[in-house]
Parts: structure tokens; C-alpha cells; sequence
């Protein structure tokens, strides 16, 4: 088995310790508006808040694994040619390292006695990255070398960069200045933005002309001007605007030289735009340059990105959990996933384009979940302005664009569980900060313009448009689809260039969602705790009348003799029961039934979860989707049925539905399950590296199952669902530090060898130090909760009512 690279845990990072891994293992810059994405060998490109819109370097597709673009540095000695991060070039390495942390990556790659460190990162609150480089000559003699810079430039809007080159191949236009090189494409026109790519020391050349530095017949691994030594000077006019500079060293023995490389999107604001004619005012982009011109500006940068990240991750730390796979990743990489799923929702990965699928509905309301005790001011702007693509009727936009925050036309709605993930984020929200006055906030409805509507008018909208939008057996019309996007029951696609997600007409439809309604039955108690805490008996009553009345059916429709069944599809027929001769069981019933409260009375809860441990199970792997898989095309399935056997939907491990099963054996004690659950997916616990080939500090959303012919080969990294939910059962289920309307619930749910350990939780301006000890070896109640000192009947911690901003707490398992 090779070895890739190891967890540093105490620094916080994934070392990387060969550059040929087995898929591009990539990493996060930046956390606010500008992103950057970057793998181990500097692949990658840069955005500023939307990678469609505002792309700043291009990244070419269809382009895993190859990985092709990239902040590349290039050294030319001698004759050979080679870069720190291995590739282009790909000229072999003496050494190489690439340290992923918290939204920065430092490469380090050494041939021929020269070490070059390139650290890239983005400054909190800036809009631009940074490249430290140094350039080390490790050797007894002088050494001379030329270094190199390379970006290819991307026309902002990267659909159009992409496919409409009759355009684009003409209207490529830059600027440079000193070692500044401005890509101003646009400018002149409507855009009032441009990049800048400089350096902080003075160069030697530069070039702005891809066909000048690479060569109209040569390739990145081995570009013209590199070969030979020597930028051109050139200066874009069309076809593809690149960024070079061309620095010349010599260095003494032992000697090191620092500098930087600033690429960033400037906003040219209120500025006048041009100091003259073709000539643009170029007074922020000099700031930002001079700015960073001063190395101990680089070095706060970069001290602030590491303290912001370490005060972020202070909310909840749990530094002595016995299992160091669940440590890490709830104390680092995990968070650092729910702020990527956050920020970047499911649009710009090395699985998902920039250019398609913006900002999803079910998938932000999702993310918040694993985001909120992190940054609860921006999880409550997200949630507002998710819930102002909701139209009137309840239907919800399923995807929206992030710079515009309106609703895609193309994929529509009437996907019908979307509405109720708004109630799922906004009790998250309140309950981590008590604010319910995000209820009355007005975010109108997409389809009334300048309607009045408050959040909480949303809500009671979600939860009617469930109760009034059902089928045949009462339970929830499914429409284009549920979470489980590629269930299209009322699709009926016999076009291979039909979209499955929008193709089929919904409007009369009969098909219906048991997993809807066992969502449902989770938001509906969730708002009737959240009318409670508001001191609305009423409508608390109201809401658990509805909630009464969904379990009712759910009990009486949608078992299916060990378990529950999945769906009705449009003529009735049962989906996911034993009847059917493929697909019998599916896991996301299972799961929201179980979450929602169904079959706690009647034993089928603990049935179901059975059946899922013995049909869809195993502990190297995870569940997978549904058993067995389906291997001919359903027309009256649509995509689920379209993928190979074991693969995504259509039976393969898709871990963000693990994660509700995890949840479930939490609510029935079973701490050794759930454990063994939690590792089966997740990806710090991986040993076989070439097998699993994603990356091993954050979940992918799918591993091809033991269905497939490639068991254990992961996909689809970093951008899943799986981050939030799986940071909610490890922090809330396992650890079980939950936070509740009234205060902090303490309730574990762990393997019973486990002897005790401690989490240090902030919480509404409190800091909680609470030590769990579990004497006589049991999973799961609290038999005795101990707040400064005092015994505390039941397990919610009170909030202080003193002003007390640091409270101990004790618990001991074993009731
Ligand atoms: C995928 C789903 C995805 C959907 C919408 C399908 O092809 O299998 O996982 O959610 O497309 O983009
Ligand atoms: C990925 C999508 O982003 C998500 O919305 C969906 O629930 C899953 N695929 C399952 O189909």
C-alpha cells in the first residue's frame, strides 16, 4: 500500500508527501468572498464569490484527473526545468511536500540543491491571495536560476470563456505596469472590475501572451519562454491573456530570498475608471501591491488566516476523544468541510464545474446545520436569502446563483421536500443562538416582488405545502424528485438528452415520498419545540396536530413488514418494498422515519434500522443507497436506475445518508454502532489510499459500493451534504453536546469501553469545559450533570442568568 502523506495533527494539516496522488487532492483558500481552489501540485483557479460569474484564472475542463491549470512556478538552472509542485513539468523532485491546512496550502519542492516554498493563502476580509515564495539555495556554491509565475487568465464569466471563443478569442485585454499585470478584459465596456497578478520584487520579464510563453505548439510542461530562459515581454491583445514574470536570482550558500505574488479581483468602486484614454486608473491595484510589498504584511496575513481559523474551531473543540479518526475530523477537517459546503455549496469542486450548479436549496439549509455554531451572523443571512427564492406557493427554486441570489430558471422547482429544509436551518439557527427575531425578518417571496412576508411566514408556508400537496395515501407528493434527486418518478424519459431533474410533468402528479414524510414529521417537531419556546401553546398544538396526523399514515401506508417503503410511484406502486423485485430496500425511509419518530412505539424503528445494517451494510464500505441495485433502466424510476449498479444513487455508498442512519442507532443507545458506522465512511479511517483515491481528510459524497466492480473507491470530494451531517453526529449524536432551545442538552451516545472525554463548547457568549466520565461502561443517559459545582436535574444545562461567561460541567454516564 502506498503511502501518500500523514495528519499533522498539532499544525492542523494534511501533509502530502508524494505529488502523485491518486486522484488531485485539493484544498481550500479562502473563507469569505474571494475562493481559491488548489491541489497538492498547485492545480486549480481562483473566484470571487461566484465561480460562474467572477472567474478569475481559468481551469480548463473536463479536467479530473488531470488537473491541468494551476498558480504554477517554474525554476529553469542549467538545462533542466522543473516546478516545486512536481507538475507541470513533472521533472522528478529530490523533495516534495504539500501541507494542506486551514485555507492555506504550502508546497515545497528541492532538486539540485534549490528548495522553493510556495505558501498561498487569501487574507481574511480581502478580496485577493498571496503566494509567499522563497527560494533557497541549499547548497556550498552560489547558484543561479531564473523562477517563473504562470496563471492563464480567465473573461470573468466562465460559461461564456468556455464555449463562446468567436467572442472571447478577441476581446483579451491587459495592461502591465512595473511587475504588475492587470487583466482588464471587459473593462472598457460594462465591467467595473478587474485581476491583478504582481510581484513584490522587481522582475526581469514578464509575459501576457499565452502563445508567447507557452507556445502556440507547446504545452505547460514545457513552455517556450521557460525553455529558453527568457520572457518575451509580450502583451496580450486577444486569445488567452496569461500572467508570467521572470525572476533572476543568484544566491550565496545558505542564502534565502522571500517575495511574494499578489493575484487579486479588484473592485474599481466609485473610482473614475480610466486616468486616460485605454489607459485605466490603476491607483487600488498599486495600493494592494505596495501593501503587500512589505514582508511583515505578508506575515500578519498570514497570522491572521491562522488565528481567525483557530478562534472559528474554539466554538468546539473535544481535545480527548478515544478515537483519534472521530477527533480529528470534528475538531479540524471536519468544520473546515462545513465551511467550504457553506460557502461554495455544491458549485466549484473538482467534481462540480463553477459553471452549472450554483447554490442549492436543500443543500445550503443543509449546510448550515454543520456551519451555524461557527459564523451564526452569516448563517442567518444565508437562511433569509434561501428563503426569498421560495415563491408563494410554497415551491422553492432548487438552485440559485450566488452573485445574483435569484432563482435558476433552468432547473425550476418542484422538487418537494425542498420547503422543508427552511424549517430544518432555522431551528438550527435558533437554537445555537436563541435569536428568534431572524422569524420576523422580511424576505419576501420570489414570485412578489417587494412582498412584506417575515421568515416565520415562510415556514408555516413549507410546512402547508407538504400537508396540501398529497397522494393517493396521503403521504407527500414527490415531484421531480426528493433529497434523493435522481428518484424521478413522474419522469418518464426515453430521451438520452432530457434532464432527468426536470423532464416529466409534475402538475396533476400521484407519485409520493415516504421519505418526505418522515422529513416532515422532524420539522414539524422541530417547530413545535420552537412554538413552544416562544411561549405560542397554540400553535404548538396546531403544528403537533399536523405532526399526529403524518404519523398516523406513515404508520398505516409506508410499512412494509420490516421496514419502510420507500415511495409510491405514479400508478401506486410501492418502491423500495419486498415486492419489488429490484430496489426492495432503500435507506433514506429508514432513516427520516426513524429520525422523525415514527416506529418508536411499535418496535419497527429498531426493525428498520436492522434491516439496513443487514441489507445495505458493511463495516469496510458504509450503507449503500438501496438494495440490490437496479440493472436494467426503469422508466417509471428515471435516474436512480440509470447508473451501473453500485454507483452513486443507484446503490452506492452515498455518505450523506449514512450519516441519518448514524443518528439513528444514537437515539437507541447503541454507542458501539454508531461508532463503527461513523468509521465505515469516514475518510481519516481509510487505510487503502489507492483503493479509496479521495481525499482522506474530508468526506466524499459517494463510495462506489459492494455492488460495484470497485468497492471503496471514493468520489465527488468536498462538496456533499456529508459535511454538515456528519459534524452534527459526531459533535451532537456521539459526543451528544446538542445545543437546545433553553441551553446546552448534554445526552452521549458512545461505545461503551469508552472511559470519558471532554469538549470545551462556546455557546451564546459562554464557554462550556465539560468533562463526560463513564465509570460503569455504558452508552448512553446522563446520570448526573454537575454545573459548577451544583446538581442539575435532567441534562440542559440552565443558561447562567449571572453574567458567568466560563461554566464547568460535569457528567457521568450510566443512568
Ligand atoms: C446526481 C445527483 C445530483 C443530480 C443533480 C444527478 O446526476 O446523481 O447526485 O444531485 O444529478 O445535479
Ligand atoms: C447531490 C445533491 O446536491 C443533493 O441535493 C441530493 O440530495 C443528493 N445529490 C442525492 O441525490
Amino acid at each position: 500500500m502506498a503511502n501518500y502523506g500523514h495528519f499533522d495533527d498539532a499544525h492542523r494539516e494534511f501533509v502530502i508527501s508524494r505529488p502523485d496522488t491518486p486522484l488531485p487532492w485539493l484544498n481550500y483558500l479562502g473563507q469569505d468572498e474571494f475562493f481559491g481552489l488548489c491541489t497538492q501540485t498547485a492545480g486549480g483557479y481562483s473566484f470571487w464569490k461566484d465561480a460562474k460569474l467572477r472567474r478569475i484564472t481559468r481551469y480548463r475542463y473536463n479536467n479530473n484527473p488531470m488537473d491541468n491549470d494551476g498558480r504554477f512556478l517554474y525554476v529553469k538552472q542549467g538545462n533542466s526545468i522543473w516546478n516545486p509542485g512536481w507538475k507541470p513539468t513533472r521533472t522528478k523532485l529530490d523533495a516534495f511536500e504539500c501541507r494542506h491546512g486551514l485555507g492555506y496550502s504550502r508546497i515545497t519542492g528541492k532538486k539540485d540543491g534549490i528548495e522553493v516554498e510556495q505558501l498561498m493563502f487569501v487574507p481574511p476580509q480581502e478580496n485577493l491571495e498571496i503566494w509567499k515564495v522563497s527560494v533557497r539555495n541549499k547548497t556550498k556554491k552560489p547558484q543561479k536560476l531564473s523562477l517563473f509565475s504562470f496563471v492563464e487568465f480567465c473573461s470573468f464569466e466562465a460559461l461564456n470563456d468556455m464555449t463562446n471563443y468567436q467572442r472571447t478569442y478577441s476581446i483579451g485585454e491587459v495592461e502591465i505596469e512595473d511587475s504588475a499585470i492587470y487583466h482588464k478584459t471587459e473593462y472598457r465596456e460594462r465591467r467595473n472590475h478587474y485581476a491583478l497578478f504582481g510581484c513584490t520584487r522587481k522582475i526581469d520579464g514578464y509575459d501576457t501572451s499565452r502563445d508567447a510563453f507557452v507556445g502556440v505548439h507547446n504545452g505547460l510542461h514545457d513552455p517556450k519562454a521557460v525553455l529558453a530562459g527568457k520572457c518575451t515581454n509580450s502583451h496580450a491583445y486577444g486569445w488567452n491573456p496569461v500572467g508570467a514574470h521572470q525572476i533572476n536570482l543568484t544566491l550565496k550558500p545558505g542564502q534565502e530570498e522571500t517575495f511574494a505574488f499578489v493575484l487579486a479581483y479588484i473592485d474599481q468602486g466609485d473610482l473614475p475608471k480610466f486616468d486616460a484614454p485605454f489607459v485605466m486608473n490603476k491607483v487600488k491595484g498599486r495600493e494592494i501591491l505596495k501593501k503587500y510589498s512589505d514582508p511583515a504584511a505578508v506575515e500578519a496575513a498570514f497570522t491572521a488566516v491562522k488565528a481567525r481559523w483557530e478562534e472559528l474551531l474554539s466554538t468546539y473543540q473535544a481535545p480527548s476523544v478515544p478515537n483519534e479518526h472521530l477527533q480529528r475530523m470534528v475538531n479540524t477537517w471536519n468544520q473546515v468541510q462545513c465551511m467550504a459546503t457553506f460557502n461554495l455549496s455544491r458549485s466549484a469542486s473538482g467534481y462540480e464545474t463553477g459553471i452549472g450548479r450554483g447554490m442549492g436549496y436543500r443543500d445550503s439549509n443543509q449546510d448550515i446545520l454543520g456551519f451555524v455554531h461557527l459564523l451564526p451572523e452569516r448563517a442567518r443571512q444565508r437562511i433569509l436569502d434561501i428563503a426569498s427564492t421560495q415563491l408563494s406557493d410554497g415551491t422553492c427554486f432548487h438552485q440559485y446563483q450566488p452573485l445574483t441570489k435569484k432563482g435558476n430558471a433552468d432547473i425550476g422547482g418542484d422538487f418537494n421536500d425542498d420547503p422543508l429544509w427552511l424549517v430544518l436551518s432555522t431551528c438550527a439557527y435558533i437554537r445555537e443562538t436563541g435569536d428568534v427575531t431572524i422569524l420576523d425578518e422580511v424576505c419576501g417571496y420570489a414570485d412578489k416582488p417587494g412582498s412584506k412576508d417575515s421568515l416565520l411566514h415562510h415556514i408555516e408556508t413549507s410546512i402547508a405545502y407538504t400537508l396540501n400537496n398529497r397522494g393517493p395515501h396521503n403521504l407527500p407528493l414527490i415531484g421531480h424528485a426528493d433529497w434523493n434527486d435522481c428518484l424521478n418518478l413522474n419522469c418518464f424519459s426515453k430521451e438520452p438528452n432530457e434532464s432527468f431533474q426536470t423532464t416529466g410533468d409534475v402538475k396533476g402528479s400521484k407519485a409520493e415520498s415516504v421519505m418526505i414524510a418522515g422529513l416532515f414529521l422532524y420539522a414539524a417537531r422541530d417547530l413545535v419545540g420552537l412554538y413552544k419556546f416562544m411561549g405560542q401553546a397554540a400553535d404548538a398544538t396546531r403544528v403537533q396536530g399536523y405532526y399526529d396526523d403524518m404519523l398516523k399514515t406513515v404508520e398505516e401506508q409506508a410499512w412494509d413488514g420490516a421496514w419502510y417503503t420507500r415511495a409510491f410511484d405514479a400508478d401506486s406502486n410501492p418502491v423500495g418494498s419486498k415486492s419489488c423485485k429490484e430496489g426492495k430496500i432503500y435507506i433514506e425511509s429508514q432513516a427520516w422515519c426513524v429520525l422523525g419518530g415514527a416506529g418508536q412505539t411499535n418496535g419497527r424503528a429498531k426493525k428498520a434500522l436492522q434491516a439496513v445494517d443487514k441489507y445495505l451494510y458493511t463495516p469496510e464500505h458504509g450503507c449503500a443507497l438501496q438494495y440490490p441495485p437496479y440493472s436494467t433502466y426503469h422508466l417509471e424510476l428515471g435516474e436512480v436506475s440509470s447508473y451501473p449498479p453500485g454507483y452513486k444513487e443507484n446503490a452506492g455508498v452515498f455518505s450523506h445518508n449514512n450519516t441519518w442512519i448514524h443518528i439513528g442507532w444514537t437515539m437507541f443507545g447503541e454507542g458501539d454502532k454508531a461508532l463503527e458506522y461513523y468509521l465505515s465512511i469516514c475518510p481519516s479511517a481509510k487505510k487503502d489510499h489507492d483503493k479509496y483515491r479521495s481525499e482522506p481528510y474530508v468526506y466524499a459524497q459517494m463510495t462506489a459500493s459492494q455492488f460495484s466492480p470497485t468497492p471503496g473507491e471514493g468520489k465527488n470530494s468536498w462538496l456533499t451534504g456529508t459535511g454538515a451531517w456528519s459534524f452534527v453526529v459526531a459533535s451532537q449524536s456521539i459526543l451528544g453536546v446538542q445545543p437546545d432551545f433553553t441551553g446546552l442538552r448534554i445526552d452521549p451516545c458512545v461505545p461503551k469501553k469508552w472511559k470519558g472525554f471532554s469538549v470545551t463548547r462556546k455557546f451564546r457568549g459562554v464557554t462550556y469545559s465539560i468533562t463526560v466520565k463513564n465509570p460503569k461502561g455504558k452508552s448512553k443517559g446522563v446520570k448526573s450533570l454537575v454545573v459548577d459545582g451544583k446538581k442539575i436535574a435532567g441534562n440542559v444545562i440552565p443558561l447562567p442568568t449571572d453574567g458567568r461567561t466560563a461554566v464547568k460541567v460535569e457528567v457521568t454516564l450510566g443512568a
